[in-house]
């Protein structure tokens, strides 16, 4: 019989990955729990109109990646593409929306996309949704705050920060009447497919991966000769800031990215490396969303963090090993000696920032051990009668094959060094 298979796109997560996972969401976590910000969760689940309003019905999220999955009441719901819009309906429909919201999110979204490398049809983000706030400070506090998680993964040096102004909403009116002015002078040399993509939305055009398109796209006119001068100032203010907390960006003046509800600044952080997927962290501000959505504008700034994808980053820089606590597997000479051994799994726990995990298993030492070299631990110590009654244990180093026995105290000192 043939045997049963994963959707395509939708992968699962191995134990190895799941640990790497939980390492980047305990990072993201507490920097953002110790900057005063709060979890929220929202169904994965939405009425289909709520995206159409919002991310816009000619965006590729909408128009060819959406799970549309059922009907209710004849209103269609879809697996969520993206979260800042739900996030956006749970604070209207709680009344949240008058009070200065610092809010994160950590779950799975869905787009039907070509999967590839880096690129799924369920995929995780983190975001953070910032409301109330009207000033770039916010825009300031959370470029800083992605570039100290990205320093404390150490991923710097493999990434740049990208940064645009796209102005307002009637800013972006009359670039794109701008923008289908110029398409129209070269419409001898566009399809047809094109030439409506262009009448629909003629932003979208600028990010087309079609050599061709890209070709053209160099002559069009550029956002920034577009933009209002208040939209101007709050992106000099942004530059300016950036350069005094010392962090590197570029300006990019063709980003637009491709969810319509952005205003002003939009950003991406991008990797230099070619083997993996370009973006692993975007955002931007979103002033209008909540007027989309039938409420009142609102000022509001946001991202979310590709969790796969910075995974994928740190396996290719080999960073895990250097980030992660180190792993001491716990080998039993016999059962007998469970209990010490789970005296001994607490005590190393309480004392190191370390995992110690009892082998459990009722085999010879060097079964266990021939295990444990093909495990990703750290270290083994070996406990037996003999280490019991002498108060000693003997401990190996995995990775380099070095083995000897010590006293509790100097092992302590040994582990901690
Ligand atoms: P987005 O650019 O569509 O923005 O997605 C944010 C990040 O999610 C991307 O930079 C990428 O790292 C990851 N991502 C997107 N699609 C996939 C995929 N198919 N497979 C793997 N990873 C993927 C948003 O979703 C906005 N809601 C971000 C935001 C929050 N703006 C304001 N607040």
């Amino acid at each position: 019989m043939e045997q049963i298979q994963s959707v395509k796109g939708f992968n699962d997560q191995l134990p190895d990955k799941v640990n790497k996972i939980k390492f980047l969401e305990n990072t993201v976590s507490k920097l953002l729990m110790q900057r005063g910000f709060s979890e929220i969760r929202t169904p994965i689940v939405e009425f289909e109109n709520l995206f159409k309003r919002s991310v816009g019905e000619t965006s590729d999220i909408v128009s060819k990646e959406m799970y549309t999955i059922t009907k209710e009441d004849n209103k269609s719901i879809a697996l969520r593409p993206e979260g800042t819009v739900g996030v956006a309906r749970c604070l209207l429909q709680n009344n949240l929306t008058n009070t200065i919201q610092k809010l994160w999110y950590n779950g799975y979204m869905f787009r039907a996309e070509n999967p590839q490398k880096g690129r799924y049809r369920q995929f995780q983000q983190i975001g953070v949704e910032v409301y109330g706030i009207s000033s770039v400070n916010i825009e300031i506090e959370l470029l800083n705050l992605t570039y100290i998680l990205f320093s404390q993964l150490q991923l710097n040096n493999s990434l740049t920060l990208e940064i645009n102004s796209i102005g307002s909403i009637e800013d972006r009116q009359k670039y794109c009447e701008a923008l289908r002015q110029f398409f129209k002078s070269k419409e001898s040399l566009l399809d047809q497919k094109l030439i409506q993509q262009i009448e629909k939305n003629p932003l979208r055009v600028l990010d087309s991966k079609d050599p061709r398109v890209k070709e053209l796209v160099k002559g069009a006119p550029i956002i920034s000769d577009y933009i209002s001068e208040k939209s101007k100032n709050d992106f000099n203010i942004i530059q300016n800031s950036l350069k005094s907390l010392r962090i590197p960006f570029v300006v990019n003046n063709t980003m637009v990215r491709g969810l319509d509800y952005y205003n002003d600044l939009v950003f991406e952080w991008t990797s230099n490396l070619s083997t993996s997927q370009g973006t692993v962290c975007a955002g931007g501000r979103y002033d209008s969303l909540l007027s989309q959505l039938g409420s009142k504008d609102t000022p509001a700034f946001g991202f979310a963090i590709g969790v796969e994808r910075i995974i994928l980053l740190m396996e290719e820089l080999s960073l895990f090993n250097e980030l992660e606590p180190k792993k001491i597997a716990l080998c039993l000479m016999n059962t007998d000696n469970y209990i010490d051994g789970l005296l001994l799994q607490q005590k190393l726990i309480s004392i190191l920032d370390m995992e110690v995990m009892i082998i459990n298993e009722q085999t010879s030492i060097r079964s266990q051990m021939k295990k444990v070299d093909k495990s990703n631990s750290d270290y083994a110590i070996i406990l037996g009668s003999q280490e019991i009654n002498d108060n000693t244990f003997t401990i190996k180093d995995l990775k380099i094959g070095q083995q000897q026995t010590l006293d509790f105290e100097s092992l302590i000192n040994y582990l901690k060094n």
